[in-house]
């Protein structure tokens, strides 16, 4: 088994290039300052009529409110606990103490202008221990939240797995178990029961890479493992949970459906052909083993081959799998970040300067090449950007101001290649940025603040930074 390295996202491994001033690269400056007075778009890159424009959070990194109205544990609980885990021993204990906040937090949205809002449910509220009734109180936390998006007149966009498993699931074997899987399905049914009038999309299992990656090979992720034969397994599980999920949303929901992947460029190092090959391979990992089974109802055969066939996956593929993984979606949302360039040896070498995210390479036009790629590859299905952002070292300034410039060099770059996919025929429906707010960033803790809002954790209070107010006139002017 030759596995490519795998990439030391969310905040380990140093890269070899050294950290910039985030934004200070990739065609910076500060061209853009918002729209024009007459409300057109400043660079001249106006967006087709009905794009959608939204930002994006997840339940564990905002909520807060750990233990209140029934929550169980969840695995992050756990592992957040667990000294020498996270960045300072931070805990999503309270977060952005978005549970109670939650109103505030939706006038701010609508102050944005925000049309979509992308969260997740967290399993653990809905069900303390995985299984069985649900705990309404959990549920009509979720409620109160989508009418409210509903009464500012921002569509909520849900997504049923941020990686928060109830402890109790991980204790009876996590997603090692193909048990797990459909426990997931029942959740997913109890919330669709209970929330499906009103939510018009659903995400199923949000980065399945990033648990199988940083949960099952690298360990800086809970549930914290270093076992690639059962990283692998724990893929196909959680593709199984995505497919049996769908088919509870037919059998319940309304509105629509799709897996949200993060998806990574992989171009080759140099011109040698040994190069080519690995960065195929490499491709493999990142991309296709999570795009294939779902959308084409295979595994790609060169990740199977180099697995080899007793790997834990191959063994665990049961007669009808794949018909479940691949049942029709509605939408494939894709998250980007970063590029990876691939060496003849299989391992990647940086070529960007990061942000602060020593694994965040920024070079916005591999969101070009990754939206064209994924149309082109497999077919005209609804895309959506459901995650694209920065962190960085942001401060409140004295006069009351958050100075993130970097953050709009980034994300007006990044717009600009989405505008040129969307030129190029790209069926891409709307875009999130990463993230609403300043939020507990896994195991880099609160050290990276990847928001549009500040977020002061000592007072809980909430300030518009600069990009924020920028995304506020790109969404009034539908361009940049
Ligand atoms: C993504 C995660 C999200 C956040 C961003 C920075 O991989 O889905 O929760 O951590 O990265």
């Amino acid at each position: 088994m030759s596995m490519p390295t795998p990439r030391p996202p969310h905040g380990t491994a140093p890269s070899a290039t050294t950290g910039t001033t985030p934004g200070a690269v990739a065609g910076g400056g500060n061209r853009s300052a918002g729209p024009r007075a007459d409300g057109t778009p400043a660079d001249g890159l106006p967006f087709p009529p009905g794009f959608v424009w939204g930002a994006a959070t997840s339940a564990y990194q905002i909520e807060g409110a750990a233990k209140e109205d029934g929550r169980g544990e969840s695995i992050w609980d756990t592992f957040s606990h667990t000294p020498g885990r996270t960045r300072n021993g931070d805990t999503g204990d309270v977060a952005a103490d978005h549970y109670h906040r939650y109103a505030e937090d939706l006038d701010l949205m609508r102050d944005l202008g925000l049309h979509s809002y992308r969260f997740s449910i967290s399993w653990p509220r809905v069900q303390a221990d995985g299984t069985g009734a649900p705990n309404q109180r959990g549920l009509d936390f979720y409620r109160r939240l989508v009418d409210g998006l509903r009464e500012r007149g921002i569509a909520p966009m849900a997504t049923l797995y941020h990686w928060d498993l109830p402890q109790a699931l991980q204790d009876g074997g996590g997603w090692e178990s193909r048990d797990v899987a459909q426990r997931f399905a029942d959740y997913a049914e109890i919330v669709f029961r209970a929330l499906g009038d009103r939510v018009p999309v659903w995400l199923t299992v949000n980065e399945p890479k990033t648990v199988v990656q940083n949960g099952y090979l690298e360990g800086h992720h809970a549930p914290g493992r270093q076992d690639p034969d059962a990283a692998y397994l724990v893929a196909h599980h959680l593709h199984l949970a995505h497919g049996l999920a769908v088919a509870a949303h037919r059998a319940t929901g309304t509105g629509r459906i799709g897996p949200a992947l993060n998806l990574h460029p992989c171009y080759p190092a140099d011109d040698s052909p040994e190069a080519a090959r690995a960065a195929r391979l490499y491709d493999g990992y990142e991309n296709r083993l999570y795009l294939d089974p779902i959308l084409t109802g295979r595994y790609p055969q060169d990740v199977l081959d180099d697995l080899g066939p007793g790997s834990r996956l191959a063994r665990g593929i049961r007669d009808g799998d794949l018909a479940t993984i691949s049942a029709p979606v509605d939408l494939l949302a894709v998250q980007y970040y970063t590029p990876y360039y691939v060496t003849a040896d299989g391992t990647t070498t940086p070529r960007w300067p990061t942000s602060q995210a020593p694994w965040q390479q920024i070079y916005p036009d591999g969101m070009y090449d990754i939206l064209t790629r994924v149309s082109r590859d497999y077919g005209p299905i609804p895309l959506t950007v459901t995650e694209n952002g920065l962190p960085s070292p942001d401060t409140l300034g004295a006069d009351g101001t958050v100075d993130d410039t970097g953050r709009i060099t980034f994300l007006r770059d990044h717009l600009a290649a989405v505008h040129r996919a969307v030129a190029a025929g790209v069926p891409l429906e709307s875009y999130h940025v990463w993230s609403l707010l300043d939020n507990f960033e896994w195991d880099a803790g609160y050290d990276e603040r990847w928001g549009l809002v500040y977020v002061d954790y000592q007072t809980q209070r909430r300030v518009l930074k600069r990009s924020a107010h920028w995304y506020r006139q790109v969404i009034a002017a539908n361009g940049i």
